[in-house]
């Protein structure tokens, strides 16, 4: 396939998730991710939330060289390999399927250049730690909803989300000042944090 027709396979994805109410990676979010992974061109990948695969593909288009990426929907884990393989990409990636929080653990001892957390928020800090164990110096963690449906920054969040948000908005202060990472925020969409190990 050509970088034209994966663009194409990856519109038509975002198209049917939409249809289907699938939560993918939003288009300037992509296209973000996209030239951070042209630019440090990293041999190894990993990826928390693969959904049907569209932020997976679009890293591998980019010039990422292989991917492993955490699944919990067994469901949407088969069809993001029915799309990976459709675009020529089967063989640099490897689905996971389980809870990313077993998954993380298991994977301890890896090395990656680029870590994505697109899975769920409810521990973020817990995620960004034990990716900062695997990750290469120079390295970039990509975090994805950063304003959790823009209820982050908002008053009054519903009841049910109080918890999480607290979490969140915690978490993130903290990643601002960890003198480990140099922190880019992008108000892109529902927000973008991307970490940049430099020790
Ligand atoms: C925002 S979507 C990921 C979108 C995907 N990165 C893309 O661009 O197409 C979040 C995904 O995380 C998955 N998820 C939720 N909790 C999880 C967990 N504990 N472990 C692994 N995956 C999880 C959800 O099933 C969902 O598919």
């Amino acid at each position: 396939m050509t970088e034209e027709d994966i663009h194409g396979k990856i519109a038509e994805i975002r198209e049917k998730s939409l249809k289907e109410g699938l939560p993918v990676m939003r288009t300037e979010t992509s296209e973000i991710l996209g030239r951070i992974i042209k630019e440090k061109q990293p041999e190894e990948v990993l990826e928390i939330g693969t959904c049907i695969g569209v932020s997976g593909i679009t890293v591998l288009a980019a010039g990422g060289k292989k991917l492993t990426t955490v699944e919990i929907d067994g469901e949407r884990a088969e069809k993001a390999r029915k799309n990976f393989n459709e675009c020529g990409f089967g063989n640099r990636v490897k689905i996971i399927e389980g809870d990313c929080r077993e998954v993380l653990r298991y994977l301890e001892g890896n090395e990656y250049g680029a870590i994505i957390l697109d899975g769920p928020k409810s521990d973020l800090a817990y995620q960004y730690e034990a990716s900062m164990g695997m990750l290469k110096k120079g390295g970039i963690i990509f975090i994805d909803d950063i304003n959790y449906h823009g209820m982050i920054k908002a008053e009054g969040a519903p009841h049910k989300q109080r918890t999480i948000i607290k979490a969140m908005r915690l978490f993130l202060e903290r990643l601002k000042t960890d003198e480990r990472v140099e922190v880019k925020i992008y108000e892109t969409e529902d927000g973008i944090a991307v970490a940049e190990k430099i020790k």
